[in-house]
């Protein structure tokens, strides 16, 4: 445990205690009147506070606290204290000994304990596929499956969507402000002056494009790409060698896409547009017309919602391989590749496949019905971690009705059926739309060809791996977990003399 607690009054103001926790460098305060544990307000307290816009240099603290939270003694085992802690997921538990208050113990430090124990003395299975198993401590953002929540640093993403350019929200993960209008121009400027190709890339590309999909390319550009700018290994180089390689890379795999999509189809690579916004300009490379302004911007807002999720498997990916210290191209080829999995990214085409298999409005129910009786899966809906309305399918939608057209009131009445058959036929699964059904009508609309819906995927998730390899090489320490054997018995060792 973290001993003494960091603690403050319940009448502390929210910025008072954020400004204990981060002196402290700690995630949680316990509250505490004459020596006793009456509340605990930890990270997750504060962010609620921010997105609901508290005023934090007047609000008390005991408005937001947990308020008379469970406690351990401090002889408490360990394990026990680790299943008291991940049962209810808290992070953060006042150790209290006969009343008193003695110290906090959080997952970090469990997590610290638990480094340095034999596999064999760890209890409790790990679920197949890592669900809900907390791997590493970041700042980079979250994902409140109950709530329909998700946010980039200590901002709402919807609302970030909603009010800010992708190079704001780009200047947010790297910089870790959001920037004003000069800092935004200049950094936007900054982008867009690297989005050339560098030569011994371009030679190769045109070669490269015909193999395989443009992710495909895209996973051997970036290999060719690290390899002529000489990316060194994340363990030698320092942190701003290691942004600026991040900042190229990011800003260049637009253009390699949308090449590697025009080769493939016969026609030539069209030069990025320096004045056009990261979105406007990855369309106009693509389809070589510079976009409407409602075109640009949807797609811009689906990039910003798909900049960052959680601990996806992409993401997992990256910051695995940067923890080898591996060079960055090497953790993001590895994302794209954990990306192109059908489970992950790999399949946003599909739930508008499905909308030309179901053909007219009318026609939806007696498609839908005989799928779900027969165990299928309907494309574009369920998720792992939203068990209520995607946050994203959410903004999509509106964005969706915003461009109007007869896709998007089929799309609508699709949903609407659909939700309700899943209802019926899989009650209690909690079944809505998720990201991929209105993406795909988006991007549909706006004139994103279908093969390359998961490039534009990987155009804005690039950020958010970037974001997270830096953030791994910044405090690094190789992951490295273990598996348990269940497979015939090896002999036994012969002990040696
Ligand atoms: C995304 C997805 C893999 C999440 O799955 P999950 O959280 O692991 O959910 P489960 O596989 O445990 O499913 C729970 C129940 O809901 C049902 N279910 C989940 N998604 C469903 C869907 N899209 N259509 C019909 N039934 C669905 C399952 O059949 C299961 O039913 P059961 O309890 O009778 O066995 C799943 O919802 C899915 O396959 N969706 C369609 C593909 C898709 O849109 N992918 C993009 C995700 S962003």
């Amino acid at each position: 445990m973290t001993s003494p607690a960091v603690t403050c009054a319940s009448t502390a103001s929210l910025a008072q205690a954020a400004h204990l926790m981060d002196q402290a460098d700690t995630g949680s305060v316990v509250v505490t009147e004459g020596g006793k544990a009456v509340g605990i307000l930890t990270e997750r307290d504060l962010l609620r506070a921010t997105a609901a816009r508290a005023a934090t240099e007047r609000e008390a603290v005991h408005l937001w606290m947990t308020p008379r939270p469970d406690v351990l003694g401090p002889d408490e085992k360990v394990d026990a204290a680790w299943n008291s802690l991940t049962s209810h997921h808290y992070r953060h538990l006042p150790v209290v000994d006969d009343a008193e208050l003695v110290g906090v113990v959080s997952l970090r430090d469990l997590l610290s304990v638990a480094r340095i124990r034999p596999v064999a003395e760890t209890s409790g299975d790990v679920p197949a596929g890592l669900e809900g198993v907390v791997v590493a401590e970041t700042t980079v953002g979250d994902v409140r499956g109950k709530e329909g929540f998700f946010h980039y640093r200590q901002y709402s993403a919807v609302e970030l969507a909603e009010r800010r350019s992708l190079e704001d929200v780009w200047h947010l993960l790297f910089r870790s402000t959001l920037p004003d209008t000069a800092t935004s121009n200049a950094f936007a400027a900054e982008i867009a002056a690297r989005r050339s190709l560098p030569p011994g890339l371009a030679a190769l590309l045109p070669a490269l494009s015909g193999q395989g999909t443009p992710l495909d390319v895209l996973r051997s550009a970036i290999s060719v790409l690290g390899a002529e700018l000489g990316w060194r290994p994340t363990l030698d180089a320092p942190a701003e060698e290691l942004a600026d390689q991040a900042l190229g890379c990011c800003a260049v795999v637009p253009t390699i896409l949308a090449a590697a999509y025009r080769y493939r189809i016969g026609l030539e690579p069209i030069a990025p547009a320096d004045d056009l916004g990261f979105a406007a300009n990855f369309l106009y490379m693509l389809r070589g017309e510079v976009p409407s302004e409602a075109h640009a911007r949807a797609i811009e807002q689906y990039m910003i919602l798909t900049i960052d999720h959680g601990f996806n498997a992409s993401t997992f990916t990256a910051r695995v391989i940067t923890s080898t210290g591996a060079d960055y191209g090497a953790a993001i080829v590895g994302a794209i590749g954990a990306l192109s999995g059908p489970l992950h990214g790999g399949a946003p085409s599909r739930a508008l496949d499905m909308l030309d298999a179901i053909g007219t409005p009318d026609r939806t129910e007696a498609y839908l019905r005989p799928l779900v009786e027969n165990g299928q899966r309907i494309m574009g809906f369920g998720h792992r971690v939203y068990k209520t309305d995607d946050p994203r399918s959410v903004l999509l939608r509106s964005v969706a009705q915003s461009l109007g057209g007869a896709t998007v009131d089929f799309a609508l009445r699709v949903e609407r059926t659909t939700v309700e058959v899943l209802a019926e036929l899989k009650p209690g699964r909690e079944l809505y739309a998720n990201v991929e059904f209105y993406a795909g009508v988006v991007m549909d609309i706006c004139g994103i060809p279908r093969a390359m819906f998961t490039p534009t995927f990987a155009c804005g998730r690039t950020i958010g791996w970037s974001t997270h390899i830096m953030e791994q090489a910044s405090h690094n320490r190789l992951i490295r977990p273990a598996a348990r054997y269940v497979g015939p018995p090896p002999p036994e060792p012969v002990p040696s003399r």
